[in-house]
């Protein structure tokens, strides 16, 4: 099992850490020995109203157990704000564990402006203000850990859910994307998808699941993300009820659909069609260079395709056995 995992002197902020799965990291990280920000906003879980018990409640809860901690009662929108709490309780940020959620399920016509809105202001945008305001200072101190939280909705779709389910796999795409810029600076950014019993699924669950699916059962996932030894960055995970499991993409062998000097049809897209979508052999690409490119293209393309990718480029060759590398 090897030594126990400890946060001795981090300072991990948790935010929505006033009730359900946040309150489960912010308990264990601070058994742990971690200096603990315990943010919410105190609101339903529509994200109607505010107040400072549910945080104060999870800081005393700490304390009690002889951990550290302070409360954070601003809303994820005002990311500079609940940063700002860790470093001058603290004075620095370790670990963001972007858990704070709302939900406002409607069938898909039903949805209004407020509703899709609301949604990613508080999941997507929020995610954003806390993560930026954090990142200069995990860049300056060349460590930092990052939680993004998902969905399976997100990931798979869910009727009802269409607002939460756009924003839950916004955040796949951020979490991808930080992973890449925080790499040199070891910052590591993971997402997961949980499943737990809480005030936002008790509606939906049957009061066993809810007990099978506690909390606590998803908390030591993200404590290993979070912790200094793992070198886990850019990985998905779906969890709870005490299993764990990544994914990745897959994408199949393809194929081309466009003949030498003639125009490229939806026929032949018609007629390919059961190769295109066939995962017999599919390939599991883990970045924006992995691109197939058909070795039909042109020789002047194959030798020097290139992509712009933020002020760098990166270069194609095809080495003579046909095999395509990716230079910087
Ligand atoms: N429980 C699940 O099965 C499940 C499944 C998939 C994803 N999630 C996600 O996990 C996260 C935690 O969910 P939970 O089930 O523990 O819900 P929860 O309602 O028990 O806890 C969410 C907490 O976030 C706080 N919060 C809401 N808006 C906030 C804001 N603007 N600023 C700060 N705090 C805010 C709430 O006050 C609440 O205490 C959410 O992001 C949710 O979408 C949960």
């Amino acid at each position: 099992m090897g030594s126990p995992l400890r946060f001795d002197g981090r300072v991990v902020l948790v935010t929505g850490a006033g009730a359900g799965l946040g309150r489960a990291y912010a308990l264990a990280f601070a058994e742990r020995g971690a200096l603990v920000v315990v943010n919410d906003l105190g609101g339903d879980f529509k994200g109607v109203g505010k107040g400072s018990l549910a945080a104060d409640k999870v800081v005393e809860e700490i304390r009690r157990r002889g951990g550290k901690a302070v409360a954070s009662y601003d809303s994820v929108e005002e990311g500079e704000k609940v940063v700002k709490t860790a470093l001058d309780a603290f004075g620095r940020i370790d670990v963001v564990v972007n858990n704070a959620g709302i939900l406002r399920d409607r069938s898909f016509a039903r949805i209004s402006d407020e509703d899709w809105d609301i949604i990613h202001r508080v999941h997507l945008r929020g995610s954003f203000q806390v993560t930026r305001a954090a990142w200069d200072h995990m860049k300056k101190q060349k460590y930092g850990r990052i939680i993004m939280t998902s969905s399976a909705s997100g990931i798979y779709g869910n009727f009802g859910q269409a607002n939460y389910s756009a924003a839950k796999l916004g955040l796949l795409g951020l979490a991808n994307s930080l992973a890449i810029e925080g790499r040199k600076s070891n910052i590591h950014c993971n997402t997961i998808a949980p499943n737990a019993g809480s005030r936002m699924t008790q509606t939906v669950m049957p009061e066993d699941l809810v007990e099978a699916l506690k909390p606590e059962y998803v908390a030591p996932l993200v404590l290993w993300l979070c912790h200094e030894s793992c070198e886990e960055n850019g990985g998905l995970f779906e969890v709870g009820a005490g299993w764990i499991g990544k994914l990745r993409w897959e994408r199949t062998l393809g194929a081309i659909v466009r003949q030498k000097n003639h125009p490229m049809t939806p026929e032949a897209v018609k007629a390919n069609w059961k190769k295109i979508c066939d995962f017999e052999n599919a390939s599991k690409p883990q970045s924006i260079q992995d691109f197939p490119l058909p070795s039909s293209l042109p020789a002047f393309f194959l030798s020097h395709f290139f992509l712009f990718s933020f002020g760098r480029s990166y270069f194609l060759s095809v080495t003579n056995n046909g095999e395509k590398q990716w230079h910087r």
